[in-house]
């Protein structure tokens, strides 16, 4: 059986899975790297999902987003790219079409307008009304500083976090994921979804993607760690036995397949759609 799946980030609604369903008919393609590029991109262009044209604003009102995609033996990401419509295909250039795995900022920028990616202007008024509502708390002295802001934001007011997708098609693997990040982050801040083994990671055994706070999914290397069991018990058990490790005020989300299962799981609600054929 070929699938593929998608995750329209932890703390997404389940009431957006059929417009993911939607998406992952679309999106299906002959090979498992077009379809997880595709279904992101599907999901950079519609303001919902925090990626693309939904991402969120940084601490100083820029939008810098993060994306990769991962099959086995080759990666490639972008690292706080700015002004692209999709970051995604970027970063599938980057592992196709340059020497290197990943690009960051301006030159992640510049590479891409090189290849043809027009100037994207991708922010948003829910960007900006999220921006706003966090500066007003921390103004009212509602959120004092910055550890207590991370501690007091909640994930569910993003109406999703990365989005991400993963593929097993004619026995190849592949995952593609795509963010804005978490608000309100500094300037440069790198989250977990461009990090090979935090927030993405495939290989010859499965691919497997994670939402939620990139800080804390990095100093787990969420998805190398599931990759890694592989076949020593269900899939299942494996995804759940790795979120149960963080603490229950992050909320963590994991999609991924392998030969012969495949495993959606979030600690909070995760909209995803599937597709099987
Ligand atoms: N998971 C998205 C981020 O933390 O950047």
């Amino acid at each position: 059986m070929n699938i593929l799946i998608l995750h329209g980030g932890v703390g997404s609604p389940g009431t957006l899975s059929p417009v993911l369903n939607k998406y992952a008919e679309k999106a299906v393609k002959k090979n498992a790297i077009g379809s997880v590029i595709d279904s992101v991109v599907l999901m950079e262009d519609d303001e919902t999902f925090n990626a693309g044209k939904g991402s969120y604003m940084r601490i100083d009102r820029s939008v810098q987003m993060d994306a990769a995609v991962m099959i086995p033996g080759n990666f490639g990401s972008v690292v706080n790219i700015e002004n692209v419509k999709n970051p995604v295909r970027v970063a599938y250039d980057v592992m196709a079409r340059s020497p290197h795995n990943i690009l960051s900022g301006d030159g992640a920028v510049k590479f891409a307008r090189l290849l043809g990616y027009d100037d994207y202007n991708v922010k948003t008024e829910k960007a900006e009304k999220k921006y706003n509502e966090i500066i007003a708390k921390i103004k009212n002295g509602e959120i004092k500083e910055f550890d207590e802001m991370k501690k007091n934001f909640d994930i569910n007011d993003l109406i999703g976090d990365t989005v991400g997708a993963v593929a097993r098609i004619d026995g190849e693997f592949a995952a593609a994921v795509s963010t804005g990040g978490t608000p309100l982050m500094l300037r440069g801040r790198v989250g977990d979804s461009p990090l090979p083994g935090s927030g993405i990671y495939c290989g010859e055994n499965g691919a497997v993607v994670a939402t939620g706070i990139g800080e804390e999914i990095i100093k787990k290397q969420l998805c190398y760690r599931i990759y890694n069991e592989i076949g020593k018990m269900p899939l299942e058990q494996i995804v759940k036995n790795k979120i149960s490790e963080f603490d229950i005020s992050v909320p963590v989300g994991v999609i991924a397949v392998t030969r012969d299962e495949y495993s959606i799981y979030a600690s909070k609600d995760m909209a995803y759609g599937v597709k099987t054929f």
